[in-house]
């Protein structure tokens, strides 16, 4: 089958088209003729060598980690799919390779896509709808009347948690640049706060939630904004000695990760909060759940820009960017 693939690590490699051999379907599989994938900081950050202590895949890899298209075959103990189905998944961690003709995946990581989207919509949500479902459902359980703070809410992952907390009954601030200030305010934000003019810090008070996104800047400001016993949570870093108990990481790993979210885990404590790091996992029933939102109007991806899949390398330089308003989606049908 065409695959993008990797040869190597580094922030140089471009990736390339060539052939790899088609995925070996396991019993709990679905085999899923891929339509479309979208793309994800973390298909850059894994190409970069970034991730390797926390994800270490053997090379040549397959990139991907979202995707929408068509089942063609089920493995022996599936039930709940059937070739010709139209799906949408985010696959596990180490199955990924959604840049390609064809991709298995684990019949629990995937769900049946929304009736009311096309496979390219459907391709840009399961990554960034299951973090947001984790952060704010799952880790803050946020309630109907809470204020959270949602950093970069023109991007991928803060387009659709905009939405998923206005849906949930929050009071909902942001950040965009100035051109997307008034389009946030379309998907659901109270509060729009443009961080080329304003600092978000000296203007939000007593919030109950925070989802950081960004650098270590905003991560640290965002203690300020927190009322006490208000919750930060970061899907940018740093990760913390819990995620690498969760994840079964080596006992080296953990102790790095204890040292780089020492700094931040102490001054939360100081305050009164709480702090966790989420990196979100693939998981079918939730997406089940984000299926039925976007089936009754609550939430839509958000799409900037489609490519084909030729220009796979291209669609991942413009996400690189860091420009992006909502997804980059590859058209590989
Ligand atoms: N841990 C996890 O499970 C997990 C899951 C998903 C993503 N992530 C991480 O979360 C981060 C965001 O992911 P994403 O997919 O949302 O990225 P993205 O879509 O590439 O983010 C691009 C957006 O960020 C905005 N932005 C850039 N700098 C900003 C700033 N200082 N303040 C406010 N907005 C700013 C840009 O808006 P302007 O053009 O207007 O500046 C743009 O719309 C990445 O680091 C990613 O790796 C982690």
């Amino acid at each position: 089958m065409k695959a993008f693939i990797i040869d190597r690590y580094g922030k140089k490699e471009v990736g390339r088209i060539g052939e790899m051999p088609a995925p070996e379907v396991r019993d709990d599989d679905v085999l899923i003729q891929v339509h479309a994938a979208s793309v994800n900081p973390l298909d850059s950050k894994i190409k970069s060598g970034e991730f390797k202590l926390i994800l270490p895949y053997r090379l040549p890899l397959v990139l991907g980690n979202d995707v929408a298209g068509k089942v063609v075959r089920v493995g022996a103990r599936v039930r709940d799919f059937k070739p010709g189905d139209e799906v949408y998944a985010r696959p596990d961690d180490d199955r990924i390779g959604t840049f390609a003709e064809l991709v298995a995946i684990k019949a629990s990581s995937v769900a049946l896509k929304p009736r009311s989207l096309s496979l390219v919509e459907a391709a840009a949500l399961p990554l960034v709808a299951l973090t947001a479902w984790q952060v704010l459902v799952e880790t803050a359980k946020l309630k109907k009347g809470q204020k959270v703070f949602i950093q970069a809410g023109s991007g991928g992952v803060g387009s659709i948690a905009i939405q998923l907390a206005k849906h949930l009954g929050a009071f909902v601030a942001t950040t965009t640049s100035t051109a997307n200030a008034d389009w946030a305010k379309t998907l659901g934000a109270d509060v729009v706060i443009d961080y080329k003019k304003q600092d978000f810090a000296s203007v939000l008070r007593d919030y109950d939630v925070v989802l950081n996104s960004l650098g270590n800047d905003e991560l640290n400001k965002s203690l300020q904004i927190l009322k006490p016993g208000g919750h930060l949570i970061s899907i940018s870093g740093p990760p913390t000695p819990a995620f690498a108990a969760e994840r079964g990481l080596a006992w080296p790993v953990k102790q790095v990760l204890r040292l780089l979210s020492a700094g931040i885990r102490r001054k939360a404590r100081h305050k009164g909060l709480h702090y966790s790091f989420v990196f979100m996992r693939a998981d079918g029933a939730q997406l089940r759940e984000i299926t039925a939102l976007v089936e009754s109007g609550a939430i839509r991806p958000v799409i900037d820009n489609a490519f084909p899949f030729a220009d796979t390398d291209k669609a991942l330089a413009y996400g690189e960017s860091g420009r992006a308003k909502g997804k980059v989606v590859v058209q590989v049908i």
